[in-house]
């Protein structure tokens, strides 16, 4: 089943022959989202107290993670903070160099790093050098930087302030609304002075049509390999005791649904469901990418340097934490990129990287992350978070 589509279609509505009832509705948490203890992190996590470092950690889980898989884990000392890679926590054949994992990680940087002033922390960040390589057979936690905490000066910013209102939001956007040019001009600036990255903003329709096509034809062709389906399966959670159970993973209430849609597909079987996804269209993604105004990349020098995927995520979390706290929504759309590490890992002509270059029309700049922004017709869900206690080292 597909990431993008496995709630999409008309089939939805029109398979809803639910059995079972209200018994069903409220076992699936059709009446409790966001509730329980799934959800908990989301709200808890400015109450502090005086027991900082550790509310730094809690600002970090809050960040964005592929597939939500959240592959972080947090070593705190008196004065430092260790972030180390949970290898096992991968979408195997759809991120065979743990890529996006380490983007992941970038996210969650970018979140303790803004947390840091917020509670009277000086903090600097160390990003271990390295290079990605295949998943690893026996995994086991791996330092990729180091947060050294002095005392500092307190003070809160925007983006600090929107971390418990980010969400990825995969419903529709509204094409008619435009983005303000300096909001753009400002998302622009966001990688400041960085030698190695390069955010590629793209608000023409020609150039957006031609992305949307390149991530639809990557969206149908990653997804019909089996290995890649299995990856991906193992982090869709469709039942609510599994939500609560995991505290990770894709879910229906962040999928992007209406309300009324949402509640039917937390009530179907996932032989329905699946079903239902079958029938949805690959129009309806490049669609969906069109409605946004806005289509960005996160460009690098070197897609595979272990410290320019911590910088590239740290810039998706900073770009998405702007867009929140200026009324705007978000979604990465990445499998364009998947395809990039896909055809490397077996050994095909990099084809989908050709593509990517033929937009940006600059071949020293890898795309490594791909967005959409704009101003949702939805709200977004908040996705479950696996509490503090349970990422700790
Ligand atoms: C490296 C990376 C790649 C991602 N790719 C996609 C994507 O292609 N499509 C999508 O809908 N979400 C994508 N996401 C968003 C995650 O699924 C999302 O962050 C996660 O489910 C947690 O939800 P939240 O961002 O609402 O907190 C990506 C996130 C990261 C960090």
């Amino acid at each position: 089943m597909r990431r993008r589509s496995f709630l999409k279609g008309t089939g939805i509505v029109t398979v809803a022959v639910v059995g079972g009832g209200v018994w069903r509705a409220w076992d699936q948490g059709v009446f409790s989202v966001g509730e329980g203890p799934a959800y908990e992190p989301w709200k808890g996590w400015r109450n502090t107290g005086n027991d900082a470092p550790l509310a730094l950690v809690r600002a970090a889980i809050l960040a964005a993670s592929p597939h939500n898989t959240q592959p972080w884990l947090f070593k705190i000392t008196d004065s430092a903070i260790g972030l180390y890679i949970d290898t096992q926590r991968n979408v195997g054949a759809l991120d065979p160099y743990l890529r996006e994992e380490h983007i992941g990680m970038g996210c969650a940087l970018e979140n303790l790093m803004l947390a840091a002033p917020a509670n009277g922390y000086a903090a600097t960040a160390e990003l271990l050098p390295g290079k990605l390589g295949p998943i690893p057979a026996a995994p086991k936690p791996q330092l990729l930087a180091r947060v050294n905490l002095a005392p500092g000066k307190r003070e809160e910013n925007e983006l600090y302030n929107a971390i418990p209102r980010r969400h990825t939001n995969r419903g529709p956007y509204d094409p008619s609304k435009t983005i303000p040019p300096d909001f753009v001009a400002a998302l622009k600036h966001l990688p400041g002075d960085d030698a190695d990255l390069k955010l590629f903003l793209f608000t023409d329709e020609a150039d957006r049509k031609k992305i949307a096509e390149i991530s639809s034809a990557a969206n149908t062709e990653i997804y019909s390999d089996p290995d890649v389906q299995r990856g991906s399966e193992r982090w869709v959670r469709l039942k609510w005791s599994a939500v609560q159970k995991y505290r990770d993973g894709l879910t229906i209430d962040a999928s992007g649904l209406p309300p009324i849609a949402t509640a039917i597909a937390k009530m179907m079987s996932a032989r329905m469901l699946r079903w239902a996804a079958s029938r949805s269209t690959d129009n309806g993604y490049a669609n969906l990418m069109l409605g946004a105004p806005l289509i960005g990349f996160i460009a690098v020098r070197d897609r595979y340097a272990q410290e320019q995927c911590l910088q590239a995520g740290r810039i998706w979390q900073r770009a998405h934490l702007f867009a929140t706290a200026h009324g705007l929504s978000a979604r990465p759309c990445n499998e364009a990129v998947e395809m990039v590490d896909h055809e490397r890992a077996l050994g095909r002509p990099a084809s989908r990287a050709a593509l990517l270059n033929e937009v940006t029309t600059d071949s020293t700049w890898q795309p490594t992350f791909v967005f959409y922004m704009g101003y949702p017709k939805l709200s977004a869900h908040a996705s479950p978070r696996r509490p503090v206690q349970a990422v700790l080292v």
